[in-house]
């Protein structure tokens, strides 16, 4: 695992869609895991900036996203289907036979949950899988608690996730209870990882993630457990972080510190 501490957000969002590019590079038909929520915001602006700019190319990709809300339509002005259209999809031309989303409206869950997890299989597994995380430690919506080995599946939201995702609903009623989720088995299968975590308010969850024990009451600490995982952040995530870290990857590589 590698901590790279960047100054700002902005810092992070660069640093991070330069690793994505880099990977593009050596494999123009990636299979990306994305992930929702207000961090990868920026990487994903980022990566349309260099698509318009740079001739960065993510049209031969296949993405899998980690996560959907149960009940919501994927026209939802708050479905993740539509955050993912309106923050990444809408902006570049991807074969939207090559895009995945768990569909909150599936008759069988469960079933759905299984045909999921084929898909990803059948892609030839995730090779690189962006990650947030949750205040509580969550990643996806692996909520403390969680089975450190379970596939995709339906979760209860936790009242501390609905809370911090309420700001994106009309009232705390409106806020979906349940979620179909990649699991923490799924997500650990990914190639590489690459978690970005800002924001004073990640302190405690980043610090618990990476210098605490491995537990399933925090799920994001299973990055820990991965081969290749890279975790970049700023300084107010950083804020409670005690060992030492690297500036960039390149920093990292230079002084041959091991993933
Ligand atoms: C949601 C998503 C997670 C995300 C988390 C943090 O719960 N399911 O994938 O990491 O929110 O979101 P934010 O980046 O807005 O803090």
């Amino acid at each position: 695992m590698l901590v790279i501490i960047k100054d700002d957000y902005q810092a992070v969002s660069k640093e991070a869609a330069q690793l994505v590019a880099n990977r593009l590079l050596t494999k123009p038909n990636l299979v990306l895991g994305l992930a929702t929520g207000s961090t990868p915001i920026g990487l994903y602006q980022e990566l349309i900036r260099r698509c318009r700019q740079d001739g960065l190319d993510l049209t031969k990709i296949t993405s899998f996203n980690l996560d959907e809300y149960v009940g919501v339509p994927p026209d939802h002005p708050h479905s993740y289907h539509r955050f993912m259209r309106e923050q990444l999809f809408d902006h570049m031309n991807l074969d939207p036979r090559h895009v995945h989303i768990p569909n909150g409206m599936a008759m069988d869950i469960e079933a759905h949950c299984e045909w999921y997890e084929e898909q990803i299989q059948r892609a030839g597994g995730v090779d690189l899988q962006v990650l947030g995380v949750g205040a509580n430690g969550h990643i996806a919506f692996n909520e403390p608690g969680s089975s450190l080995g379970s596939r995709t599946r339906v979760k209860t939201l936790s009242h501390k996730t609905r809370e911090d995702n309420a700001r994106f609903f009309a009232s705390m009623d409106e806020v979906p209870r349940y979620a179909i989720t990649m699991g923490i088995g799924t997500i650990m299968e990914a190639r590489e990882l690459l978690m970005l975590v800002t924001g004073e308010s990640k302190a405690a969850a980043l610090r618990d993630a990476v210098e605490g024990p491995l537990t399933a009451m925090v799920p994001a600490s299973m990055i820990q457990m991965h081969r290749k995982a890279y975790v970049i952040v700023d300084r107010a995530a950083a804020s409670l972080l005690q060992g030492e870290h690297s500036a960039s990857i390149s920093e990292a590589s230079l002084t041959r510190r091991r993933l």
